[in-house]
């Protein structure tokens, strides 16, 4: 499969670019950027220097990343950069290359180091305005530069880093040997900060308004007068996508939405009502509940539920893109998380889909070439451009969803009256969270019906019924997470109401393992 980047050139006259070393954090370093409203695009790290001049960036930053400067095979930049006069910042590894290049020296610390240190500002100024004389940073690293080129003075300095950050005496060249991108190193942002306005002349004045225009521009020009089909899955990833094609293509969108009856309450209702009043976009509804149940007849092992539930969503998908004459685009609304490998884009990373958090997996032989508006962006920056775009804060802020939908949290069996009774249960969490307030501030809250009866008491009666966990989580990432502390009355609440309003169900436990070792579904 072809992708078609609508990597946004033009997008501002205040580029940034982030070459990328292999470091974990380039995705960060780039939203970081943002957050100062400038515009950064990740590239490799490869880039010749005639290219950074035709892209004429007002920064290059260069990532770190997990190989030694001086191991043969590791990652090096084109050595023009440093001198084609535009400020460059090296993080860690492009901080060592960055020395390398000027002939300082690179080796192996006495220890490596990881976690925090104090950082003593040795020049409070230029990178460190506004910096007080000791400040705290993050450092992650096993080599440091031992000796700084003659061209270079230090900046600042750690008990056991003595060249925690350069300056380079005459070019716009910097490097810092921790990292400014994540959040343990406080004043990180205002090192950023300064290196875009201070060192690199930047105003901020990218704004996701931009973004929205110039991407739509962008896909106009690539699409021509050509067909895009869409999936929508009712997820906040794929409406944002589609909704951006709707601006951009109008009526030569096609949305494709399978209702696979694993949907949450109400979700597909939300979104046939955005795309075919407000956005008036073709829409094709699949009615796939039958098919999806017929598949997960019998079946418990998590896997194979998500194998047969992979396999229905093709087949439907398949048939109704049949259907849809002269389709040559598929969107996908794939962030910048989901991309994970380098390759196929003139400069950028290119798009390997993580298939466990892709729609269904929709395989290359369906023929289309992609289109991934929003591989440059982070969840929340989605968030904010789907309501730039006019889409309502029920589908923006929704809680992410597993595209095997509730079948992977009704434990056992999937049939047409469990799934009723977990759909009822997680109406109730989520109404309840919303109502005190904390459902923006979770990040994944649900109810799991469990194949476990146990004994009950109503009125005089015995009871032998189902158990629900509810499960919410507290988390950036979704890689880690922690159990979230809800208020005990709020648990009680939605306990009350679950075994009182739903039928079969007279006991609610509450989840509270933390992601590692646990995982945030229950399958
Ligand atoms: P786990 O359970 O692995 O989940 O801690 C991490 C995040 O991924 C979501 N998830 C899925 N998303 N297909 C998806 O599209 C899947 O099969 C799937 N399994 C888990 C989960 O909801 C959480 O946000």
């Amino acid at each position: 499969m072809q992708t078609v980047a609508p990597s946004p050139a033009g997008i501002a006259d205040e580029r940034i670019l982030v070459l990328d070393f292999g470091s974990q954090y380039a995705q960060l370093i780039a939203r970081r950027v943002r957050e100062h409203f400038v515009y950064a695009e990740i590239v490799r790290h490869n880039i010749t220097a005639a290219r950074i001049k035709e892209l004429a960036p007002r920064g290059l930053i260069l990532s770190g990343g997990p190989s030694s400067v001086y191991e043969p095979g590791a990652p090096k930049c084109d050595p023009e950069i440093f001198r084609l006069g535009i400020p460059v910042l090296g993080i860690c590894y492009g901080m060592q290359l960055a020395c390398q290049a000027f002939s300082g020296q690179v080796s192996a610390a006495k220890a490596r180091e990881y976690g925090r240190a104090r950082c003593h500002v040795l020049v409070p100024e230029g990178l460190f305005t506004g910096f007080p004389h000791d400040t705290e940073v993050w450092m992650s690293h096993g080599d440091q530069v031992s000796a700084a080129p003659e061209e270079f003075m230090p900046l600042a300095a750690t008990d056991t880093c003595p060249v925690a950050a350069v300056k380079h005496r005459t070019l716009p060249v910097y490097g810092l040997q921790f990292h400014p991108e994540v959040t343990h190193t406080p004043l990180g942002a205002q090192v950023l900060g300064n290196f875009l306005t201070r060192v690199a002349g930047c105003t901020g004045r990218w704004r996701m308004g931009d973004f929205a225009r110039q991407t739509i521009n962008q896909m106009r020009e690539q699409i021509g007068d050509r067909r895009v089909i869409c999936g929508l899955s009712g997820g906040v990833d794929s409406s944002v996508t589609a909704a951006l094609l709707a601006e951009a293509i109008g009526d030569r969108l096609s949305c494709i939405l399978v209702d696979n009856g694993l949907l949450r309450k109400d979700e597909a209702g939300a979104v046939i009502e955005e795309f075919t009043n407000h956005f008036k976009t073709d829409l094709h509804v699949v009615q796939g509940e039958e098919r999806f149940l017929k598949a997960l007849a019998g079946v418990t092992d998590p896997q194979v539920k998500r194998q047969r539930i992979g396999h229905a969503f093709i087949d439907c998908f398949r048939e109704e893109a049949s259907h849809i004459d002269g389709a040559h685009f598929l969107a996908q609304g794939t962030l910048y998380p989901d991309v994970i490998e380098s390759g196929a884009a003139a400069d950028g990373p290119a798009a390997t889909i993580k298939l466990h958090h892709n729609v269904g997996g929709l395989p290359e032989e369906l023929g289309f070439e992609l289109v991934e508006p929003l591989r440059d962006l982070f969840k929340d920056e989605v968030r904010r451009l789907g309501l730039q775009l006019g889409l309502p804060e029920e589908i923006v802020w929704r809680h992410p969803f597993p595209g095997p939908g509730l079948a992977v949290r009704c434990l056992g069996e999937v049939t047409r009256e469990r799934l009723e009774t977990l759909r009822e249960a997680d109406a109730i969490v989520v109404s309840e969270l919303r109502a005190a307030g904390l459902y923006r501030a979770t990040a994944q809250a649900f109810a799991v019906l469990l194949p476990v009866q146990s004994v009950g008491v109503m009125g005089d009666a015995r009871t032998y019924e189902d158990t629900v966990a509810i499960r919410a989580v507290d988390t950036d990432d979704f890689m880690t997470a922690d159990w979230s502390r809800l208020p005990a009355d709020l648990l009680a609440r939605m306990s009350t109401r679950i075994i009182n309003e739903v039928k079969g169900v007279n006991r609610v436990v509450y989840d509270i393992s933390s992601k590692p070792p646990a995982t945030i579904e229950w399958e």
